[in-house]
């Protein structure tokens, strides 16, 4: 189908190609896998002898039944967005900090990583071979999931002799079933996601099967997801199966500092630079569970959950709700600058945008 994006008016028609689209229902998207177009394979051994990345049509990819990843999980993944400018052009939000980010876990893992301007230009092609699947303003975005995985056959425990690099795209709306209302997290007092001197402080994809046995339990029960305390003290907080946390308290936003057992997330180092931009002070800092029982606001951040607010947390049992249910105001004002950024509806002062 093609469609314009939108009605082309006197005062912007610099850029008046129609935008082929897919032909797709645009306004119901949740965040589930809709298969695109191509995909993005690169293949290179123990020594980094790269053989160059190329684009195939998106489908099964064979894998040795003694890979590496399928049998000691060895396998990184990111996760970043592009979002379509109303002129049609589209956005990438800080390409380069998922590179660095995917380089630091791999050196974690074992793995040899692309380099930082290998990832991006990987990015940039297969978002632009699917860009029919980067939905129309206001209606998503297109999730880009990076993946690096041993993908050589090993039978004893040691690194795979082979790597791939795989990127594939999938357009999405909200994370959460609750749309952008508020979300209701349980802490959780049995399981913990990392511990000190473990992987928790980087992708690698073991940390997610870690915490669905807490989080499909926690589903049954009603809630959203799942927050984490530190597996030490039982007492600070760590961070959500798939987001970082912020409490709000008299204007003061608070985070846990990152030191080892918390994913060094891109939208909570966004959004730290956001409210500090804004005048608030911001700190990241050991945050017990006390605190955020006791906080005015309280809010998610991540890729794909973006800046998500929280309406309750139970505690051993207790229910502690906040902002009445409505989005809190320090949450609203920093889901607003971040996301009008990433978007393009504003200036962007940082340089955190790269256009395609
Ligand atoms: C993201 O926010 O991109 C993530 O990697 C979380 C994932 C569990 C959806």
């Amino acid at each position: 189908a093609v469609n314009r994006v939108r009605d082309v008016t006197a005062a912007s028609t610099a850029r008046v190609e129609p935008i082929e689209l897919a032909d797709i229902n645009w306004d119901n998207l949740g965040f589930g896998l809709m298969p695109t177009d191509y995909m993005y394979i690169m293949k290179f051994s123990r020594d980094e002898s790269f053989c160059h990345g190329e684009l195939q049509r998106f489908g099964n990819i064979e894998l040795s039944p003694s890979s590496g990843v399928l049998n000691y999980g060895q396998g990184l993944f990111e996760g970043l967005k592009a979002y379509r400018k109303d002129d049609g052009s589209i956005l990438l939000f800080r390409p380069e900090e998922n590179a660095l980010r995917m380089r630091m876990g791999a050196e974690r893992m074992c793995m040899p990583a692309p380099s930082v301007e290998q990832f991006v230009e990987a990015v940039k092609r297969t978002v632009l071979a699917n860009k029919r699947w980067v939905p129309p303003p206001g209606k998503g975005s297109l999730y880009i999931r990076p993946l690096l995985m041993g993908s050589g056959a090993v039978l004893g425990l040691a690194p795979a002799p082979e790597y791939t690099f795989l990127i594939y795209v999938s357009p999405v709306g909200n994370y959460f079933k609750e749309g952008l209302s508020p979300i209701n997290l349980v802490i959780e007092n049995e399981f913990h996601r990392a511990t000190p001197g473990g992987t928790g402080g980087v992708k690698t994809i073991g940390n997610y099967a870690a915490v669905l046995k807490a989080q499909t339990a926690a589903k049954a029960k009603g809630y959203s997801d799942v927050l984490y305390l530190d597996a030490v003290h039982k007492r600070y907080l760590e961070e959500v199966s798939s987001c970082n946390v912020f409490v709000v308290k008299d204007e003061v936003i608070s985070t846990p500092a990152i030191k080892g057992t918390i994913l060094p997330g891109i939208t909570r180092k966004s959004v730290i630079d956001v409210g500090r931009n804004q005048g608030y002070q911001v700190e990241e800092r050991l945050v017990s569970v006390e605190e955020l029982l006791e906080a005015d606001e309280v809010f998610c951040t991540g890729t794909a959950v973006v800046v998500s607010p929280v309406g309750s947390i139970t505690y051993l049992g207790e229910r502690v709700s906040y902002g009445n249910k409505g989005v809190g105001v320090v949450s609203q004002k920093l889901y607003t600058a971040l996301t009008s950024l990433q978007k393009g509806l504003v200036e962007d002062k940082m340089g955190w945008t790269m256009e395609l």
